[in-house]
């Protein structure tokens, strides 16, 4: 069986301050969990984190481009020195907010790449689409763009499946929904490459918190969490993280 170790995530999108960047430290310092855990803050706040053996950083977002003149841009490198050693790319509010495509992805991948930082790319459906049946076919077509166009991806990346009806709204999928689509992810995927689909973890993105989150981890596919407006409240973003792969 591949074992594949769980990673918990906090995305504050454009939430925080010092204070909580000092009181996250300070929670996270203390936890005993046996995963991985990850935290997503705005990336001026990078530096601030003190550096601990307990968490990792890393960025919302990426450059598509290396250096040069791109007015208000932040490339991989600077990232990566500010302490980044993960991007969340294709967020559904990068996607529905900010134009971002499965080629914009793939560009910030490779810059991502580049200098050893790992991408998380989020995937998902809308609500009018589910109520379609449409979410199988919906994954299909971002997979095939990012993944069948780029099979090495694969070994690379952290998946985060996060149906975008589940984004910030309360609504959760139930665990056996996830379960659903995290299963279709990894056998979809494991078309382009069984070995590497089997090991890649996927993560389940929407209105997770200390309450719904130990029956949707108890599903064999999900390998972890990003976790949103929960993941402001360091008590609750540490009771997710100690919580047990049953
Ligand atoms: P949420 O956000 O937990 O607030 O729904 C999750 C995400 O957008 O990554």
């Amino acid at each position: 069986m591949t074992v594949r170790r769980p990673l918990i995530a906090a995305n504050w999108k454009m939430n925080g301050d010092r204070e909580l960047v000092s009181a996250m430290a300070a929670t996270l310092q203390g936890i005993d969990s046996p995963h991985e855990i990850l935290i997503c803050p705005p990336v001026i706040f990078l530096s601030d984190f003190p550096k601990s053996s307990q968490y990792r950083l890393g960025a919302q977002n990426v450059s598509s481009e290396t250096a040069g003149a791109f007015t208000g841009e932040i490339s991989a490198d600077m990232i990566r020195a500010a302490g980044a050693e993960y991007v969340i790319l294709g967020h559904s509010e990068r996607r529905c907010l900010f134009a971002e495509t499965d080629a914009t992805v793939l560009q910030k991948a490779q810059q991502a790449l580049r200098v050893g930082i790992t991408p998380i790319i989020c995937f998902g459906e809308t609500l009018s689409e589910r109520q379609q049946e449409k979410t199988m076919w919906v994954l299909a077509q971002h997979l095939d763009a990012v993944y069948a166009a780029h099979p090495d991806l694969l070994a690379e990346t952290v998946i985060a499946y996060e149906p975008i009806w589940a984004i910030g709204t309360g609504l959760t999928a139930t665990p056996e929904q996830a379960q659903q689509v995290h299963a279709f992810i990894r056998q979809h995927l494991a078309r382009i490459n069984p070995e590497a689909a089997a090991k890649v973890r996927i993560l389940y993105g929407g209105s997770v918190n200390a309450d719904n989150w130990p029956t949707l981890f108890s599903q064999p596919d999900i390998d972890g969490a990003l976790v949103g407006g929960a993941s402001l409240k360091p008590a609750e973003f540490a009771a997710i993280c100690r919580m047990a792969k049953e």
